[in-house]
């Protein structure tokens, strides 16, 4: 019984819920620590393709138990409806197999509805948010005045903890000259959700202190990537909540000792949505060449994702301090046919060659890459299976990352498809 974190190292997308959803085939719980509706996680599975942003991604296999916990903020609409649009797909989730935590924060409406003013008049300063109210609920979380899944249970304390909540965004309301809350309109809005909702909702701490006296495997579903993190990332331009590996424990209620194995999920080269500084970014035909081979869009939003080539240094940096035991390399595939890859190795900052980002936007956005370049492949690898079957460049590319990254590549995946993926060392293999 092995209970593996996946998290992403770079900046989201990287391909974390086809990882999550290969290896739920052999664990019992799926587990969401973190982030809201702003996650976008595709899985193909012959021709189906399924699209979750709430949900765990355990909840397109039958038998298995899906839980969200403390530490995500939830939209309970975005959340039915995804429930709904499941069940439209011959998915089923039921209080049978989904638990959400009595404590995680919800995203309400009027988060929403902040997200998008500050966004608006940031103007070029925007972070570039997905617009899901995540900020602004985290915000009201830390600032203990959110409003939890099990408050919907006591309707003699929702009226005092609406008018709390409301009475701390009318004066930023005020500010921004937008219309007050109307309190009473709120309060219909969540007694209408509260069945539906709270019949998910349970102690999901103690649910997986059971299962896992009970040596059931558990899986720790990331959100976002650990660039995105709140404390680690590319500050500002990152998301609201801890999204390293270590943040599990912390956003479950499990103690750090059941998280065993920490697999950082690395897509073959980087991709970015939103703001931000990325070092790596390419404007050329090759950059062009990622995005449409990759398909590069979001899943949630539909904006097209900026492109460039692997950054070593930032995946090193990651997996340094987040403390990852080994990688899944994804969308190796995309990298098919193009001549020469480049992998970025160093940076120059004033004329010194450094080997870590800095943590300020200023010296991040005047980072120059410095690359390795590698031969490509003739040919495509899109579909293959096995380590062997790759061509010697590709395993090349492989092998050099880990040895710039200093931690095996234990998983590759070859297409969208469950089926092709790999396990070629580490606790999955065999
Ligand atoms: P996540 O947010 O980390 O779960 O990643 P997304 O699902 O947002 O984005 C990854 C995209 O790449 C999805 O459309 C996947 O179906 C697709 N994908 C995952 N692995 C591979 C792969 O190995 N090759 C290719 N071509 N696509 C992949
Ligand atoms: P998955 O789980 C990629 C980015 C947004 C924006 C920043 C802040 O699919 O990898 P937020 O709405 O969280 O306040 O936006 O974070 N972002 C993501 N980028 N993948 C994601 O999730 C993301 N979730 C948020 O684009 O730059
Ligand atoms: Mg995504």
């Amino acid at each position: 019984m092995t209970n593996t974190v996946i998290t992403g190292i770079q900046w989201g997308d990287e391909g974390k819920g086809k990882i999550v959803d290969w290896l739920a085939e052999n664990a019992d719980v799926i587990v969401r620590f973190q982030g809201g509706n702003n996650a976008g996680h595709t899985m193909v599975v012959g021709d189906r393709v399924y699209k979750l942003s709430m949900l765990p991604t355990g909840v397109i296999r039958p038998g298995k138990l899906n839980v969200i916990g403390n530490g995500a903020v939830i939209d309970p609409w975005a959340m039915l409806y995804e429930i709904d649009a499941l069940a439209d797909q011959g998915v089923a989730v039921t209080s049978g197999n989904l638990l959400v935590a009595e404590n995680a924060a919800l995203v309400l409406p009027l988060h929403r509805e902040l997200d998008e003013l500050w966004e608006q008049r940031a103007g070029s300063g925007r972070i570039g948010t997905t617009g899901k109210g995540i900020g602004p609920a985290y915000e009201d979380k830390v600032g203990r005045r959110a409003i939890r899944v099990g408050d919907l249970r006591c309707h003699q304390s929702l009226d005092r903890l609406i008018d709390r909540l409301v009475n701390y965004h009318d004066v930023v309301r005020a500010g921004l000259e937008v219309d007050p809350v109307d309190p009473e309109e709120l309060k219909v809005q969540l007694l209408e959700i509260a069945p539906r909702l709270l019949e998910f909702a349970g102690p999901a701490w103690r649910v997986l202190r059971r299962r896992s006296w009970q040596k059931q495997s558990i899986l720790f579903e990331g959100a976002q990537g650990a660039l995105l993190d709140i404390d680690h990332g590319t500050y500002p331009y990152v998301t609201s909540s801890s999204t390293v590996a270590g943040a599990a424990a912390a956003g479950s209620g499990v103690g750090p000792g059941d998280l065993h194995h920490l697999l950082g999920v690395c897509k073959a080269y980087t991709t970015r949505v939103g703001e931000g500084p990325f070092p790596t970014e390419l404007s050329d035909h090759d950059g062009q060449h990622l995005a449409t081979r990759g398909r590069e869009f979001g899943t949630v939003t539909g904006r097209p994702r900026r492109c460039g080539w692997l950054d070593a240094v930032l995946v090193r940096q990651i997996c340094e301090l987040g403390g990852i035991d080994s990688l899944a390399l994804t969308k190796i595939d995309v990298l098919d046919s193009l001549p020469e890859l480049k992998i970025c190795a160093g940076y120059r900052l004033d004329g010194e060659v450094i080997d870590r980002m800095p943590a300020t936007g200023e010296e991040q956005e005047n980072l120059e890459p410095l690359y390795e370049v590698m031969p490509g492949w003739t040919g495509s690898v899109s579909n293959i299976r096995s380590y062997d079957q790759l061509p010697e460049e590709a395993r090349n590319y492989i092998e050099r990352i880990e040895e710039l990254v200093e931690i095996p590549v234990d998983i590759i995946s070859t297409s969208p498809d469950r089926n092709d993926t790999f396990a070629r060392s580490g606790p999955f293999a065999g």
